[in-house]
C-alpha cells in the first residue's frame, strides 16, 4: 500500500500544480484526490505548451490514467466543476464525494461584500469562507442535494482506502499553503481551514497511519496575495529587478513576494511531518539553471541553496524544479531516499 500527500509550505501558489503532475506522470498514481479549501485555489500545469488553470479539480487530470477525486472536506462550486470536467473532458474518470459542502450564489456575494474578508483580509471572493461558516453552522447544502452532481457522487474514503488497501498508489493533493492555515497561519489573515497534512488526509478520508510519505512544496521566493504578515517580504521594484513578477491564477492579482524564509520553512516541514521537500523555481535564483534536469549541471549558486533548504528544515530536497514546464526538473527520489 501506499499513499503520498503534497501540500504547499508557504502561502499557497508553491508551484502544487506542477510538481504534481511529475509525480503523477512517474508514478502513475491509481487515483488522485484533491484535499484543501475549494476553488479559492488555483493550481497552473504548463504541458505541450499549453497552460491550464485548475480550481476544483486535482492538477494531476494531466495524467490519463487516473481516477480524479475530490474529497469531502473540499466546497464545490457546481458551475466550476461542471465548467472543468467539460472542458478537460474527463468526465469518465471524475468524482467527488457525496458530503462535499456547496458554495452558493449567496456566499461568493457575502465574501466579496464583507469589508472584513474582502477588504480587509484580502479574500479571493470565491465564497469559500461564508461557505465553510455555513457548514459549521450545518446549514449548508450538500453535493448530494445537487440534482447535476448526482453522475459524479461517490463515497471517496471507500475509494480511497479499497485503492490503498490493494497495493495501488495514492496521491493526495493540497491546496494553499501552511501558513495561510486557518490554526497554524498568520491568523485572521488566514483562509477558512486548516491547511496542513494532517488536514488533507483527513479531508479525502484517509488516516494518518496510512500515509508514507509528506511532500511539502516550497518555491525560492515566497510569495503571498492578500493581506497579512510577511516577514521576509521584499518590495515590487526589488522583485521587478530580479526578474520576478507574477499574478494570482483565480484572482489575477500581483502576488507579494520575498525572500527564502528559513525558520518558518522549518516550522511548515515540521507541523506538516514532512519527509521530503521539492523545492520550486531554482531557475528564479540563478537563471542559468533554467531547464536544467541533472544535479551536475545545477550552478554551484544552485546547490549551495538546496543545501541551505535540507539545513534549514532537516529534511531532503528530493523534486527540484528549474522552470514552469513539466519537464523543466530534476528527480532525486532514487538517490536520496
Ligand atoms: P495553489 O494551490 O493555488 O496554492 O497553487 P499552486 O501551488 O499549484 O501554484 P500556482 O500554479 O498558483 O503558481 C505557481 C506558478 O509558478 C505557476 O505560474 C507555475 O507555472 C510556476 N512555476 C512552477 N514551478 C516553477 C519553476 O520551477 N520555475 C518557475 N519560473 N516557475 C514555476
Ligand atoms: P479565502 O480563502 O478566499 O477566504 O482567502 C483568504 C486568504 O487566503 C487570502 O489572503 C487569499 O489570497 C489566500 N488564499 C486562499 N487560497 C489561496 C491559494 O490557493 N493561493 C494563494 N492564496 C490563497
Ligand atoms: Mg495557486
Amino acid at each position: 500500500m501506499s499513499a503520498t500527500i503534497v501540500v504547499g509550505g508557504f502561502w499557497g501558489d508553491e508551484g502544487k500544480g506542477k510538481i504534481i503532475s511529475h509525480i503523477a506522470y512517474s508514478d502513475r498514481p491509481k487515483i488522485i484526490v484533491r484535499g484543501g479549501v475549494g476553488p479559492n485555489a488555483g493550481h497552473t500545469v504548463e504541458f505541450d505548451g499549453k497552460k491550464f488553470g485548475v480550481r476544483m479539480l486535482p492538477s494531476g487530470f494531466v495524467y490519463r490514467d487516473a481516477k480524479l477525486l475530490i474529497g469531502a472536506g473540499v466546497l464545490i462550486n457546481p458551475d466550476v466543476f461542471l465548467n472543468e470536467v467539460r472542458t478537460l473532458k474527463v468526465e469518465d474518470r471524475t468524482g467527488l464525494d457525496f458530503r462535499c459542502a456547496i458554495i452558493e450564489e449567496r456566499h461568493i456575494n457575502a465574501d466579496r461584500s464583507s469589508e472584513h474578508l474582502s477588504g480587509k483580509i484580502g479574500s479571493t471572493g470565491t465564497g469559500c469562507g461564508p461557505a465553510n461558516a455555513d457548514r459549521v453552522m450545518r446549514t449548508a447544502r450538500l453535493a448530494r442535494d445537487v440534482v447535476e452532481l448526482q453522475p459524479f457522487l461517490t463515497d471517496v474514503p471507500l475509494d480511497v482506502n479499497t485503492a490503498i488497501d490493494s497495493g495501488e498508489f495514492v496521491l493526495v493533493e493540497g491546496t494553499q499553503g501552511f501558513a495561510l492555515s486557518l490554526y497554524y497561519g498568520t491568523y485572521p489573515y488566514v483562509t477558512s481551514k486548516d491547511t496542513s497534512a494532517s488536514q488533507m488526509a483527513a479531508d479525502v478520508g484517509v488516516g494518518p497511519t496510512k500515509i508514507d510519505e509528506v511532500i511539502v512544496v516550497f518555491k525560492t521566493f515566497p510569495t503571498r496575495v492578500g493581506a497579512g504578515p510577511f516577514p521576509t517580504e521584499m518590495s515590487q521594484k526589488e522583485a521587478e529587478s530580479l526578474g520576478i513578477i507574477e499574478y494570482g491564477t483565480v484572482t489575477g492579482r500581483r502576488r507579494r513576494i520575498g525572500y527564502w524564509d528559513g525558520e518558518l520553512a522549518r516550522y511548515s516541514a515540521m507541523v506538516n511531518g514532512a519527509t521530503q521537500i521539492a523545492l520550486t523555481g531554482i531557475d528564479r535564483l540563478d537563471r542559468e539553471c533554467y531547464g536544467v534536469r541533472e544535479w551536475n549541471k545545477l550552478t554551484r549558486k544552485a546547490r549551495d541553496f538546496v543545501d541551505r533548504v535540507e539545513d534549514d528544515t532537516g529534511v531532503p530536497v528530493t523534486l527540484i524544479s528549474t522552470g514552469p514546464s513539466l519537464e523543466q526538473i530534476i528527480d532525486l527520489r532514487d538517490e536520496k531516499l
